[in-house]
């Protein structure tokens, strides 16, 4: 292992995950944790941010968010899952760095920005969101961050303070490198930008057969289109744009949507073969779940063993931050009664 790269990412534990995280995220995750070693953070302390009156849904959502990453194929043999509230380091370390990022760079930041707009009500926590993710990256001594578009600012961010750190006190931290997956936001069921779960136009990874055949029916497909010989309109499409992000046979899907713009294929066989992509995409997922379902006790070694093996990883570089620091010197304490 020690020889790989290391990867380091999370998720924010909100709610049960859906196919935008699939094609934007764990899609990728599960191809690279063959080659390097990944650490996988259930970010529940930033969770709080969000939801810091309503705790219990983190609590559960922990749970739900390692059963989907297992469901998807990520191993816990071959990765390392983290709960973050498990390993205060992440929190010390955030302190720590934060005592070297000037102000600035976080007011800056675009994606901050957009998200305090949203809120009527931003916490300091919130504000400084920011600068967990970070120590996060950080403290794994991560090379490589694969996370969504809307993530960039956070890895720069990192660099800047990781470039800092290593200037004024000791190079100790590598400088990671961000890494975009193939989808990097995916549409809405009802066409709207982004699959959310506040927009509640979601298709979730754990969602029926019966469920993901119905979601696909009331789609959008071409609003000019009445009948099934109507030329179609691939643009704006949305069963198209799902096509595009799921059909694997490119060429395919080229003939697909040459006979669609000829009026030779219905919107309702398209919909029927998205239905049909879709849930053989999610066959193996459901089963992967059915069976830790039946094995709740390997989800939670699963979070309990990772967790404690990214907990050592933290404290080894606590210390390497504090020596670097001067700010513990354990023989001085050790040594007081002396004085
Ligand atoms: N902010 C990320 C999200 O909302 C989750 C996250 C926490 C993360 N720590 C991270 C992502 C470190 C990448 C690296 O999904």
């Amino acid at each position: 292992m020690s020889n790989q790269k290391r990867i380091l990412t999370g998720m924010r534990p909100t709610g049960k995950l859906h196919l935008g995280h699939y094609v934007g995220a764990l899609e990728n995750w599960v191809k690279m944790q063959k080659e390097y070693d990944c650490y996988f953070l259930i970010s529940d302390y930033q969770a709080l941010g969000d939801y810091a009156e309503d705790v219990s849904k983190i609590r559960n959502s922990v749970i739900e968010v390692a059963l989907d990453w297992l469901s998807v194929g990520l191993d816990p043999k071959k990765t390392t899952f983290v709960v973050q509230s498990y390993v205060p380091e992440y929190a010390e370390l955030s302190m720590l760095l934060s005592m070297i990022t000037p102000k600035s760079m976080i007011d800056r930041n675009p994606t901050l920005k957009a998200e305090m707009a949203r809120l009527s009500n931003v916490t300091v926590g919130f504000y400084n969101y920011p600068m967990s993710q970070v120590a996060d990256i950080l403290l794994s001594k991560a090379d490589l961050v694969p996370a969504g578009e809307d993530q960039l600012p956070h890895i720069e961010l990192t660099r800047e303070v990781a470039r800092k750190f290593n200037r004024i006190y000791k190079n100790i931290f590598p400088e990671p490198e961000a890494l975009v997956g193939r989808v990097p936001r995916l549409v809405g069921i009802d066409g709207e930008a982004k699959m959310s779960k506040s927009l509640g136009n979601c298709i979730y990874l754990s969602d029926s057969e019966a469920e993901v055949a119905k979601k696909v029916k009331k789609m959008y497909t071409d609003p000019t289109r009445i009948k099934a010989t109507d030329p179609g309109h691939i643009e704006g499409n949305v069963v198209f744009t799902y096509f595009d992000a799921f059909y694997s046979d490119k060429k395919e899907l080229e003939e697909l949507k040459k006979k669609y713009t000829q009026g030779k294929v219905g919107d309702v066989e398209i919909k029927e073969l998205l239905a049909d992509l879709l849930n053989n995409l999610l066959k193996p997922i459901r089963e992967r779940r059915a069976y830790y379902m039946a094995h709740p006790e390997e989800v939670r070694s699963a979070l309990i063993e990772g967790t404690l093996r990214a907990k050592k990883v933290a404290e080894e570089t606590m210390l390497e931050v504090r020596k670097a620091m001067n700010i513990t010197d354990y023989e001085e304490i050790s040594n007081i009664k002396k004085i």
